[in-house]
């Protein structure tokens, strides 16, 4: 094979249709699926890139369930999602962070899954042209589903797949359909498709970074600032030098150099927010899907975020999530300070 053009190359499509061959019950109906997300990362992605040029920065001038400000993409972004999933034909309902209530698809139009999605991650950040992001997960309804919300108030552990897809420098969509697989790709703007670039991507055990909002600290419990004492002042004994900080205030972006390099990503509850900032369906369940798949871990302090059931659609919870000897020490910390 000529080795000056790669002529081989495995696009996120044919990634998608050769898991779909592996599972011989499969019908397609998620490779499907999978084409709408990726129709909607890729149109955020050319939004996002002339965002300031086409004045798509800024805000709608309308607040949202969560009582933040919409920006202009938050809407644009979450209109393009809905609009594609919905055509897509695979669907019943789905749950956004920009829609109070779910969205239920049209009758004629439904299909097996729940999709849930923060269509754009990160948007407080979107006008200084820092890394911001798309999150998905994706759920298999019950035969004969209603398309009701009791039927996504489920543990995130029954999640069948999940991704984000990280609009920066380059286009990373990241994504996992269990068997601990996690696979990275990135758009290449010339073919406008997604090319396989970080196959199996796994957590290093133990990394040297600490990504959290700092400014928290003074409303922080007690379990909180033993564990980021124990990472800024090492006991001698451990070993260990300090680690560094890194918080980039989009969870995608935080989220994607946690995977890569190791360490720890958290939101932790504080005094200000009991239940911590990040929604469950569309924040922590996705990313704590990927994180596991990927061989770490992801803990609300006491408990596996995957074990969690949200009473509503836009519950919070706290989440600390990395390689699984820095969570452990996470977990040390919250079983000696509770
Ligand atoms: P979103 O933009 O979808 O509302 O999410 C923002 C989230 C998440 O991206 C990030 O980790 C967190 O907000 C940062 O919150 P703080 O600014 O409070 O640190
Ligand atoms: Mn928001
Ligand atoms: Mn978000
Ligand atoms: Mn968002």
């Amino acid at each position: 094979m000529t080795d000056h053009h790669k002529t081989n190359i495995m696009t996120l499509t044919r990634y998608v249709l050769e898991q779909q061959r592996q599972h011989p019950d499969a019908t397609g109906d998620l490779s499907i699926a999978m084409n709408a997300v990726q129709v909607g990362c890729k149109f955020v992605e050319a939004c996002v890139r002339k965002a300031r040029l086409i004045n798509l920065v800024g805000l709608a001038g309308n607040t949202n369930v969560q009582g933040e400000d919409q920006k202009k993409l938050d809407v644009l972004s979450n209109e393009m999602f809905v609009n594609a999933l919905i055509a897509s034909g695979k669907f019943s309902f789905m749950v956004s962070e920009e829609v109070d209530d779910i969205v239920v698809v049209p009758e004629e139009l439904r299909g097996k899954y729940c999709i849930t999605f923060d269509p754009l991650d990160g948007s407080s950040n979107i006008d200084a042209g820092v890394n911001v992001g798309t999150i998905f997960g994706i759920w298999r309804l019950p035969s004969g589903s209603k398309a009701t919300v009791d039927e996504i108030l489920v543990p995130g552990s029954e999640i069948i797949a999940g991704g984000y897809c990280m609009y920066g420098s380059s286009c990373n969509l990241v994504l996992t359909f269990g068997c601990s697989r996690v696979e990275g790709f990135t758009l290449d703007p010339a073919l406008g498709e997604f090319i396989l670039t970080h196959p199996n991507i796994r957590v290093p055990s133990r990394g040297k970074i600490y990504s959290v909002n700092e400014g928290n600290s003074l409303y922080w419990d007690d379990a909180t600032k033993a564990y980021f004492n124990s990472v800024k002042f090492p006991s001698p004994e451990s070993g260990r030098k300090p680690y560094s900080a890194r918080y980039i205030g989009s969870m995608v972006a935080d989220v994607h150099r946690t995977l890569l390099y190791g360490g720890v990503f958290a939101y932790p509850s504080d005094r200000k927010s009991r239940s911590g900032k990040l929604r469950i369906l569309y924040e922590s369940f996705p990313m704590a899907f990927i994180t596991e798949q990927a061989g770490g871990k992801a803990t609300t302090g006491s408990q596996r975020v995957l074990d969690l059931v949200p009473k509503h659609i836009h519950d919070r919870c706290p989440i600390f999530l990395g390689g699984v000897d820095d969570i452990s020490d996470v977990e040390a910390a919250f079983a000696s300070n509770s």
